[in-house]
């Protein structure tokens, strides 16, 4: 069988021919070293319904724990977030429904332009040429300010139209609580990245069963552009982050959403709050799904550190660049690798 980046993992996964593991699918260059089993703490939970409603001592001890959990870990689980479980499972459905469209039809959404609002595609390491493939095949597109949507299955538009504006309200919410936690006006986040306007791009995850897990990589280590990704999978763990230089599992409990810091709450925050490392590794032999949902500024917004949090101890660390341009450099040129680097001062 020719095995080529154009050929979906789904597709090669089902056709079961492994004589011996191809080795355009080993990946060595992310080290496949174990995560920690059993990590002294575990990742921070954050009762939403407490930010938004509670009382006024319980919301300063979540706005505590939430600061703590941006500087700690870059990384924790919401919960009571008020997005219907229901949805969320239709959201699975679809995708599903997506994924097992005929490989014909699916080709129909693949990008030519990494920027093009729908982009269907299985991923390749660009750093090898192409010649690596990851254990990945995925569906992305734009869902804010402009939505976007395969039309594929016909109720793919209405579900994700509707998730993806209950994230964009917990995102709101939860950046209300971080912009105090950094001493800020609740709304200062909101205000400064436009967020009535923010860029939120929507990726669909497939990673198939996998006969040689421990070979294979779903996502190389990498950090995300925006502010937040809201992250659910379908039961089936397989995300990682680094923290103090061990890799640590993440096992959402029931219901949760995990999220993510990003590179832009990294800038605006002046380094405070580091944009958390994360990959998605192969273990299972039963099919994972995720839904990563990031959330950024306006596409115009020039995002540069809070002023309040530059001083003469602090100064500003990274230089302002338009997150269009941050996501073109990001993309175009960098080929996804970090572009954190290129406004650092
Ligand atoms: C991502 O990093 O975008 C997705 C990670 C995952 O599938 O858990
Ligand atoms: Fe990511």
């Amino acid at each position: 069988m020719a095995l080529t980046g154009a050929t979906s993992i789904k597709a090669i996964a089902e056709s079961g021919d492994f004589t011996s593991f191809p080795s355009n699918y080993t990946f060595t260059n992310d080290p496949h070293n174990e995560a920690d089993p059993d990590p002294e703490e575990s990742i921070p939970i954050i009762d939403l319904s407490l930010l938004t409603s509670g009382s006024a001592d319980q919301r300063s001890k979540i706005i505590h724990d939430l600061g703590e959990a941006c500087q700690e870990w870059g990384v924790f689980m919401v919960i009571n977030h008020g997005v219907p479980e229901s949805l969320i499972g239709k959201m699975f459905d679809c995708c599903q429904q997506f994924f097992d469209l005929p490989e014909e039809e699916k080709k129909e959404f693949q990008g030519k332009h990494v920027l093009d609002p729908i982009r269907y595609g299985t991923s390749v390491d660009n750093f090898s040429n192409g010649k690596v493939v990851f254990w990945r095949d995925f569906i992305k597109f734009f869902v804010h300010p402009e939505f976007y949507s395969p039309n594929k299955p016909p109720n793919f538009s209405d579900i994700s139209m509707e998730y993806s504006k209950g994230i964009h309200q917990v995102v709101r919410e939860l950046l209300k609580g971080v912009s105090v936690s950094l001493g800020l006006e609740a709304s200062y986040i909101d205000n400064a990245m436009n967020l009535e306007s923010g860029f939120q791009l929507l990726a669909a995850n497939l990673y198939p069963p996998c006969p040689k897990p421990e070979l294979a990589m779903g996502i190389p280590s990498h950090t995300d552009h925006g502010l937040l990704t809201i992250l659910i999978q379908n039961g089936v763990d397989g995300l990682q982050v680094l923290r103090k230089g061990k890799w640590v599992n993440v096992k959402p409990v029931p219901n949760s959403l995990v999220v993510n810091t990003g590179d832009h709450i990294e800038i605006l925050s002046n380094g405070k709050y580091k944009s958390a490392v994360h990959r998605a590794v192969i273990k299972s032999e039963v099919a994972r799904m995720s839904l990563a949902l990031a959330n950024g500024p306006s596409l115009d917004t020039v995002v540069t550190p809070a002023i309040e949090l530059v001083d003469e101890e602090n100064s500003a660390g990274y230089v302002g660049m338009k997150y269009k341009e941050y996501l073109e450099l990001l993309y175009s040129k960098l080929s996804g690798q970090s572009c954190l680097d290129h406004v650092r001062v």
